[in-house]
């Protein structure tokens, strides 16, 4: 099954509850929220106050995607904020197999998340553990970047990893997916499909999560 999951990255904050009911209504099934320290990735973004905000305006789960050092030191306050679901980087955590019974703890699913350098073998330890894997199709830090093609290849791997190992991960993807690459992802395994610029970018919200669904779904339809 695909679900898409707006981030509201490229949201106009100063409307933010009205973005997110409009790609609500647009068929979203998870709300992506992009937190950024200026350290680990060179931008920064949101905290735990605006996830309360959140919390408030929408009932669908609120993916939180830490790209920040220290995560420990906040997985208990964006949880308390009302955070459904919490990925962390494998490039950010030493201790990652700690930090993910840490997000499981706060009753939150775990999720982990690789960046475009970075290979699928890097989580063999710890993908009986995660609900969901993140594959970055851009280095993270900024909105409306040009999708990674090179990318694909670690979501067929995740597909045929869980398959082999009998596991049942989510596989997400994030960065750059657009009407143009939506079809190569949901082909290559992604089942959580992120999209920022290409949902709030320009135009209508509502519209254009409707047109990006249609085309993932057309994609796994023709997949199978
Ligand atoms: C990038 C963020 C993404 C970003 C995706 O660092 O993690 O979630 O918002 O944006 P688009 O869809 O515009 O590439
Ligand atoms: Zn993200």
């Amino acid at each position: 099954m695909i679900e898409l999951a707006p981030s509201i990255l490229s949201a106009d904050f100063a409307r933010l509850g009205e973005q997110v009911r409009a790609a609500g209504e647009g068929g979203a099934a998870v709300i992506h929220v992009d937190v950024m320290d200026g350290h680990f990735v060179p931008n920064l973004t949101l905290g735990p106050p605006v996830v309360k905000s959140l919390r408030k305006v929408t009932n669908l789960p609120l993916d939180c995607h830490l790209m920040i050092e220290n995560p420990d030191e906040f997985i208990p306050a964006f949880a308390d904020a009302g955070a459904d679901w919490i990925s962390v980087h494998q490039e950010a955590v030493p201790h990652l197999n700690r930090t993910l019974h840490l997000i499981k703890s706060h009753d939150c699913l775990a999720g982990v998340v690789i960046n475009p350098g970075t290979p699928v073998e890097t989580l063999s330890e710890v993908l009986d553990v995660v609900d969901y894997v993140l594959v970055m199709s851009v280095n993270p830090g900024f909105g409306a970047q040009k999708f990674i093609p090179s990318t694909l290849h670690k979501m067929r791997r995740l597909a045929e990893i869980r398959s082999q190992r009998n596991l049942t991960y989510r596989i997400e993807v994030d960065g750059g997916v657009a009407p143009e690459t939506v079809a190569d992802v949901v082909r290559a395994g992604a089942e959580i499909l992120v999209a920022g610029n290409a949902v709030f970018g320009k135009g209508d919200p509502r519209q254009n999560a409707q047109e990006l669904l249609r085309a993932a779904t057309e994609a796994a339809l023709q997949k199978v």
